[in-house]
């Protein structure tokens, strides 16, 4: 179905695998292209609850953009790049079921950004992560300054940002960046037994936290607002009604996620 990306769905859960691994999955045009069409799929498709981003291959996630394509590009055609890649992570960021970035090697300048554009990240114990942007002449353009901020602080990444500098996973989940540090043959279960959990969960309140937590983010929302609004709506669903009736009937809910 897919050129550059490998996707299987199980348990209600689509693994997207990024499979260029002679390049170290590096996101080229029809990366790109094929992973906004995949989150496309994890919008609109009932079938799945969840997903999960990795790369193809033991020693990279994703080792950015694909350097090859910025050859020549003028100023307008660099805009263009960084808002067509910054439109792709924010559909992943606002996606109304969780996307788990699983962090297998390699997590650079684009790579980095695509793993924090997820709504966590859990990260294998040789995982690298960098903005090394400032190498090549150039700054992150998919979201790096502006995410890598708001998760570790400023003080951190502006030293990433400016350095170059790689940071091991351990120092990434000292950071914050990452939930968690596993062995790399774990690192899939792990993300598949913690979606297993949300996956079980009132699926409208769910994608309720992501757009309330997202909210803060945002400086043309107003986070508190928005959650009473949200709470209020959580009211008028059907899953509502099922988990408080499954709570004082001591039985299981079953969510219609409506
Ligand atoms: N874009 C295009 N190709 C890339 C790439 C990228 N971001 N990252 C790696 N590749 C390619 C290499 O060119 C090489 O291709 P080749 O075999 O056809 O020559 C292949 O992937 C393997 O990479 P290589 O550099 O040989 O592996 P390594 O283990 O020696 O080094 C890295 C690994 C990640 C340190 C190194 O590849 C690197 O620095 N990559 C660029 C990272 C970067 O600057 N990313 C931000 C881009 S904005």
């Amino acid at each position: 179905m897919y050129n550059t990306l490998l996707t299987e769905l199980s348990n209600n859960i689509l693994v997207i695998t990024v499979n260029r691994p002679d390049k170290l999955n590096a996101l080229n045009k029809t990366v790109m292209e094929e992973l906004s069409a995949a989150i496309d799929e994890v919008y609109n498709n009932n079938e799945i609850k969840s997903a999960i981003i990795i790369g193809a291959g033991p020693k990279s996630f994703v080792a950015g953009a694909d350097i090859s394509e910025f050859v020549g590009l003028n100023a307008e055609q660099g805009k263009a790049l960084a808002k067509k890649g910054q439109n792709i992570f924010f559909k992943i960021e606002n996606a109304p079921k969780p996307i788990v970035a699983c962090v297998n090697g390699f997590a650079l300048g684009g790579g980095c950004e695509l793993a924090m554009s997820c709504h966590f990240r859990i990260a294998s114990d040789n995982a690298k992560f960098g903005q090394p942007e400032v190498n090549l002449g150039i700054m992150p353009g998919y979201g790096g300054t502006q995410r890598l901020t708001q998760l570790i602080g400023k003080g951190r990444a502006l030293e990433l940002l400016m350095s170059g500098n790689m940071i091991d996973a351990n120092t990434a989940l000292q950071y914050g960046l990452v939930n968690y540090v596993v062995a790399q043959d774990e690192l899939l279960n792990k993300a598949k037994s913690i979606l297993a959990v949300i996956n079980s969960k009132a699926p409208v309140a769910v994608a309720n936290c992501i757009k309330a937590a997202n909210a803060v983010f945002d400086e043309t929302k107003n986070g508190f607002e928005l959650e009473v609004e949200l709470f209020g709506k959580c009211f008028t669903t059907q899953d509502m009604k099922e988990g408080t009736s499954a709570f004082l009937e001591k039985r299981k809910p079953n969510f219609a996620g409506r």
